[in-house]
C-alpha cells in the first residue's frame, strides 16, 4: 500500500484464565510494541490496541475447577494481565476487555448485521452432549483423537499438535472434559458462517495478493487450509457464558468466543476513540489505514480466514495488511505449559528480577520465534545480559558518562579537528535509523534488535581504540573530540533503543538531560543532524543501566523449573485405585520366581519389544518383554529379575513368550525392574 495515513495495530487478546508468560511476550506483545513505538517515533498516527478475551470454554473450566464464577476468574486475571503489560512497557493506547458493555453491544450488532444480510446458514445438527453434566460439549469441553494427525490430545476446536482447526464432532473417540464420559449426540440449532463461500475472495486476497509480503509460515498455513477446502463454521454455542445470540429462538446460546474476540479489537478502538473524542471508523474503515494483527501461530486461521470473512461479509471494513504471526517459544527444551507450570510467569519474573524488564524484552526479542519454534534458556538469558547488555551497551554508556564527568565536569566538550575515523563513525551513526527501520518494517524484529546492539558495538570499539583515558594528559583537545563523538553515539542509542528497551532509553535520556534541550533530536534527526547533543550542554550523573547476573541467580531459576518437573512427574505417576480383593487361593495360583536374563535381542520392526532368554531356575525360556524403549539389549544381560512363570504362553511378533518379567515405573516415568534386592538369591526360588 502507499504510505498509510494511520496504523491500527492489534495484539491477540489473551484469555483471562491465568497470568501471561514469556511465550506470550516473545510471540506477540514485544514485537507489537517495538513496531508501535517505532512508528510513533517516526511521526506516524498509530494506535496499539489490546484487551482481555474473557469468554470461551477455558474460562468456564477454570471457574469450575476453582469452584467460583467465570466473572470472578476474569476479573482476577484481567487485572493481573493488564498490570503485567504496564510493567513490561507494552505501550497500549487502549487495553479493554470483552466483558465490557461496549464490546457486548459491538459484537451483538456485528452479528445482527450479518444475520440481516443473510450471511449465516441456520442449521439444526447433532452435536456432542454430556448426559451426566447435562451440557453440550463444544471446543475445549471435549478431547479426542485428531482426524488429521492422529494426536490423542486434540481439543474440540483445535489440535495443538498439527494446528488444524476442528469441529468437536470431527474428533475420533471424543471424551467429555467435564466428566470423562463418552458423549452422546443431540440435535441443536446453530448459526454457521459458510466459509466455503469466501474461498475465492481469500485466494485472491491472500494467495495471490500477499504471496510476497506475508511471512512464509503464515502464508503456508493459510494456503494449506484453503487447499483442504473450507467448510461452514458454527459461530454460536450452547453455553451460559458469553454474549447472548441476538436472534429469535436463541435461548441458552451465546456467540462463539472466536466470533466475538476479534471484534474486541474494534470495540477496544471504539472505547479509545470515545475517550479521545476521535472517530474510530477512520481506524477500521478508511483504506489509507494500515491494519496489522500481531498473533501467535495457533491463531492464524482465525485472523487470516474467519475474521477477514466476517469483515468481508459486513462489507464496510478494511482487511489486515499483514498478520506477522510468530511460531512458539519453548522453555529449556520443553513446550511451555500452563497446566504443567512449565513457564516463566511475568509477575514471578519481576519479583525475582526487579526493574529488569528490558533484559527480558531484549533476550526474548533476540531469540524470538520469528521463523521457527525457538528455545528460551536461562543460560542464554544470562549470556545475553552479561555479554551484550552489560559488556557492550552498558559499558559504553558508562565510560562515556563517567569520562565526561571526570574530565569535563559533565559538559559536552567542543570538538576540534575530526579524524577520518571520527568522520566515518559519525557517518555510520547516521545510517542506523534507516537500517533499523528497514528491518522493523519487514517485521524482522530480531535483526532490528541486533542492529541496535551493533551501534553500541560501534561506540564501544570507537572508545576502546581511541583510548581517551590515555590521551587526557597530553592531548586535551583530542580527548574533547573523542568524547564529543562518543556522546553523539550515546544520544543516538538513547533514541533508537526506545522501541526495544523503553525503560533504558528513558533512563539514558535522563542521564543525558534530554529534557533540558530546546529541540531534542528525534529518530529522523539522526539521519541528517551532525550534532545530536550540542556542545556546552550539561549532562547528568552516570548510573548503571544493566548489572551482571551471577551463576547462582540462574541456578535458582533452573532449580525452580526442576521442582516443577518433579511435581509433574509425580502427578503423571498418579496411583491407581486398589483393585477388587482376591482370595489367598487366587494369590497362590501365581508362580513368581527369581530369574536371571541370560540373553536379549531386539525384535526387528518393533519399537518396544525385546526377546529375552531367562534362567528361571526351572529352565531357560524365552520371554518377550515390552521394555525396549527403556533398556538396550546389552545393558540387561545378567540382570536378576522377578518372573511370573506360569502365565499362559502368548505369541508376539511370531515369538512365543513363556512368562512375564515384573516391572514398575520410576519417579520420572521410566520402566524399572522389580529386583530381588540381593544378587545372592538363587534363581528359581519362589516369591511368596
Ligand atoms: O489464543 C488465545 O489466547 C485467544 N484468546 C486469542 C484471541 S485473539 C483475538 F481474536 F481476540
Ligand atoms: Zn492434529
Amino acid at each position: 500500500m502507499n504510505k498509510p495515513k494511520r496504523y491500527t495495530i492489534t495484539t491477540a487478546l489473551p484469555y483471562t484464565n491465568g497470568p501471561i508468560h514469556i511465550g506470550h511476550l516473545a510471540g506477540v506483545y514485544v514485537p507489537a510494541d517495538i513496531y508501535a513505538r517505532y512508528l510513533r517515533l517516526t511521526g506516524n498516527d498509530v494506535i496499539l490496541i489490546g484487551g482481555s478475551d474473557e469468554h470461551g470454554v477455558p474460562i468456564t473450566i477454570k471457574a469450575k475447577n476453582e469452584a467460583t464464577t467465570p466473572q470472578a476468574i476474569v476479573d482476577k486475571y484481567h487485572a493481573i494481565i493488564k498490570k503485567s503489560f504496564e510493567d513490561f512497557g507494552i505501550s497500549y493506547d487502549n487495553y479493554s476487555r470483552t466483558s465490557a458493555a461496549i464490546h457486548h453491544e459491538t459484537a451483538s450488532q456485528f452479528f445482527k448485521t450479518l444475520n440481516e444480510k443473510g450471511a449465516f446458514i441456520e442449521e439444526t445438527t447433532e452435536q456432542l452432549f454430556d448426559e451426566e453434566a447435562n451440557q453440550f460439549l463444544a471446543d475445549r469441553f471435549v478431547t479426542g483423537t485428531c482426524p488429521k494427525c492422529g494426536s490423542e490430545d486434540a481439543y474440540g476446536d483445535q489440535c495443538e499438535k498439527c494446528g488444524t482447526s476442528l469441529n468437536a464432532i470431527d474428533l475420533i473417540n471424543p471424551k467429555s472434559a467435564l466428566t470423562g464420559n463418552i458423549p452422546t449426540l443431540k440435535a441443536t440449532k446453530h448459526w454457521f458462517l459458510p466459509l466455503d463461500k469466501y474461498e475465492a475472495f481469500l485466494k485472491e486476497w491472500i494467495l495471490e495478493g500477499h504471496k510476497k509480503d506475508w511471512k512464509p509460515n503464515v502464508y503456508g498455513q493459510v494456503k494449506s487450509w484453503i487447499d483442504d477446502g473450507l467448510r461452514p463454521r458454527a459461530v454460536t454455542r450452547d453455553l451460559d457464558w458469553g454474549i447472548p445470540v441476538p436472534a429469535k429462538d436463541a435461548d441458552g446460546k451465546v456467540l462463539y468466543v472466536w466470533f466475538d474476540a476479534p471484534i474486541g479489537y474494534i470495540s477496544s478502538t471504539k472505547e479509545w476513540a470515545l475517550q479521545h473524542g476521535t472517530d474510530w471508523e477512520l481506524y477500521w474503515k478508511d483504506k489509507d489505514t494500515k491494519l496489522v494483527h500481531f498473533i501467535g501461530k495457533d491463531n492464524i486461521v482465525f485472523h487470516c480466514v474467519i475474521f477477514p470473512s466476517m469483515l468481508q461479509a459486513e462489507g464496510s471494513y478494511i482487511l489486515p495488511d499483514n498478520v506477522p504471526a510468530n511460531e512458539f517459544l519453548n522453555l529449556e527444551g520443553n513446550k511451555l505449559s500452563t497446566s504443567k507450570n512449565w513457564a516463566v510467569w511475568l509477575p514471578d519474573y519481576l519479583q525475582e528480577f526487579p526493574n529488569q524488564q528490558d533484559v527480558l524484552r531484549y533476550v526474548l526479542n533476540a531469540n524470538a520465534p520469528e521463523t521457527k519454534d525457538n528455545d528460551f534458556t536461562w543460560k542464554e538469558f544470562q549470556a545475553r545480559n552479561n555479554n551484550e547488555l552489560v559488556a557492550i551497551f552498558g559499558n559504553f554508556i558508562n565510560r562515556v558518562l563517567v569520562l565526561t564527568d571526570k574530565y569535563f565536569d559533565k559538559i559536552v566538550p567542543n570538538p576540534s579537528q575530526f579524524t577520518q575515523v571520527d568522520q566515518e563513525t559519525l557517518a555510520s551513526v547516521k545510517a542506523y535509523p534507516e537500517v533499523i527501520a528497514s528491518s522493523i518494517e519487514r517485521y524482522r524484529f530480531r535483526e532490528a534488535g541486533q542492529e541496535l546492539m551493533n551501534l553500541a558495538r560501534l561506540g564501544n570499539k570507537y572508545l576502546a581504540d581511541a583510548e581517551p583515558w590515555k590521551l587526557i594528559k597530553e592531548d586535551e583537545a583530542r580527548t574533547k573530540t573523542i568524547l564529543f563523538v562518543a556522546l553523539q553515539i550515546a544520544s543516538a542509542l538513547a533514541i533508537l533503543s526506545e522501541p526495544f528497551l523503553p525503560f533504558t532509553s528513558k533512563k539514558l535520556k535522563n542521564m543525558l538531560c534530554f529534557s533540558e534541550l530546546k529541540n531534542a533530536a528525534t529518530w529522523n534527526d539522526i539521519k541528517t543532524h551532525e550534532v545530536l547533543l550540542p556542545t556546552q550542554h550539561q549532562i547528568g550523573k552516570a548510573e548503571l543501566l544493566f548489572s551482571k547476573i551471577e551463576d547462582e541467580t540462574i541456578q535458582a531459576q533452573l532449580d525452580k523449573l526442576e521442582a516443577s518437573k518433579k511435581t509433574n512427574e509425580r502427578a503423571n505417576n498418579k496411583l491407581e485405585p486398589q483393585k477388587k480383593p482376591i482370595t489367598f487361593d487366587d494369590f497362590t495360583k501365581l508362580d513368581i520366581r527369581v530369574g536371571t536374563i541370560t540373553d536379549a535381542e531386539k525384535i526387528p520392526k518393533t519399537k518396544k519389544l525385546l526377546k529375552l532368554q531367562v534362567d528361571t531356575g526351572i529352565d531357560t525360556r524365552t520371554i518377550v518383554s515390552g521394555i525396549a524403549e527403556s533398556f538396550t539389549a546389552e545393558e540387561i544381560i545378567g540382570k536378576k529379575v522377578t518372573v511370573l512363570v506360569n502365565l499362559e504362553p502368548r505369541t508376539l511378533q511370531n515369538v512365543e513368550s513363556q512368562g512375564m518379567i515384573l516391572m514398575t515405573k520410576s519417579t520420572d516415568g521410566k520402566l524399572v525392574f522389580v529386583n530381588p534386592d540381593t544378587l545372592n538369591v538363587e534363581n528359581g526360588l519362589p516369591i511368596s
